[in-house]
């Protein structure tokens, strides 16, 4: 198989294009290194997977690269290149978030009609339901994006169904709850707050904590992802969760408990955009994908604590 990873120097996308090599894909990657974080850390990324013979790796931007060519010859495409993150959305960076997340989008959906690719895979995410007014969530309920950021991962939703619709594009969107695991995005809660618990820094903490996550182990997204290249129903949208909801006070407890420190809290204000809870329906994963995720919330908490311990190694470790 040759397969083509976008976002592949990012935190999910280099997880998944070591599974890709490991089970003998060719692996085109495509990342134009945006600054959302610290580039180091991607740049070690990207010199690791191109030590593998099989891996051809493109650091160029989704808006202005000739995708026709690139995906010559390619069977499959897991599109995870965007602009993460609900808080940064707004204001001036909104253009940004559009070009990156629906524009880009839709030149690699219009190059991939265009030359034939049989699977496309897209990176949706938790944020299109907004404040759900049911839990848990389920793919049929109605979308009402609570941030500028879900309003352009549902966009792009839309285009891949609609290129299936309208032109037969094999379509599948995985909605995303909250992925963490060694590299997390360095913005993200897990990571922030096993990084203060190994240096004993303060961490700050929005909202009153008893907001509800459903935390995803990022080797069970990269599971959800595979199965959906394998078997998912052409133009489907699944939810992919950890089947791990808890308060973010609890995950506090959790991690005082994993790290063996105790963590100095600074509460401030509920943050714009985040909305109360998630709470992922798997079951038409698990009905169609046979995806049932694996990894417990200790399980994963664990593994990705020592990941945050001995960060130097950073690059080198895998879940
Ligand atoms: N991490 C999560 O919890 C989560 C939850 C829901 C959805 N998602 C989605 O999963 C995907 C991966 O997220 P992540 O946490 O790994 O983020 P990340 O920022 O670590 O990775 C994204 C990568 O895409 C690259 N990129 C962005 N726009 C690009 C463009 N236009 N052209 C080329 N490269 C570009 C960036 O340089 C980055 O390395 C994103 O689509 C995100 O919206 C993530």
């Amino acid at each position: 198989m040759r397969s083509l990873v976008t976002g592949s120097a990012g935190f999910i996308g280099s997880h998944l294009v070591e599974r890709l090599l490991e089970a003998g894909d060719e692996v085109v990657g495509i990342d134009g290194l945006v600054e959302n974080y610290d580039l180091a850390l991607k740049r070690a990324r990207v010199d690791r997977q191109r030590q593998e013979a099989r891996f051809e790796y493109v650091g160029d931007m989704l808006e202005t690269l000739d995708l026709d060519e690139l995906l010559e010859g390619v069977d499959r495409v897991f599109h995870l290149a965007a602009l993460p993150g609900v808080r940064s959305s707004w204001g001036a960076s909104f253009q940004d978030y559009a070009s990156h997340n629906i524009y880009a989008s839709q030149r690699l959906f219009e190059a991939s009609l265009q030359q034939g690719v049989g699977r496309v895979v897209y990176a949706s995410s938790s944020s299109v339901y907004g404040d759900a007014a049911q839990l848990p969530m389920r793919e049929s309920a109605r979308e009402k994006p609570f941030s500028p950021y879900g309003v352009t991962k549902l966009a792009a939703e839309h285009l891949a169904r609609l290129y299936h619709r309208n032109y037969g594009l094999a379509t599948v969107s995985m909605r995303f709850f909250t992925v963490y695991g060694p590299r997390q995005r360095p913005d993200m809660a897990i990571q922030r707050f096993l990084t203060a618990a190994r240096d004993g820094t303060s961490i700050r903490l929005f909202g009153d904590g008893e907001q509800t996550r459903d935390f995803t182990y990022v080797a069970d997204t990269v599971t959800a992802l595979l199965r959906a290249a394998e078997r998912g129903q052409e133009g489907a949208v699944y939810n992919v969760g950890g089947g791990s909801t808890v308060t973010v006070n609890q995950l506090i407890e959790a991690i005082e408990e994993v790290s063996g420190n105790r963590l100095q809290v600074e509460r401030e204000g509920v943050q714009r955009g985040d909305v109360r809870d998630t709470c992922a329906d798997t079951s038409l994963a698990e009905t169609e994908l046979g995806f049932v995720p694996e990894t417990s919330l200790r399980e994963g908490l664990a593994k990705h604590w020592q990941a945050v311990a001995h960060e130097s190694t950073e690059a080198l470790t895998s879940p």
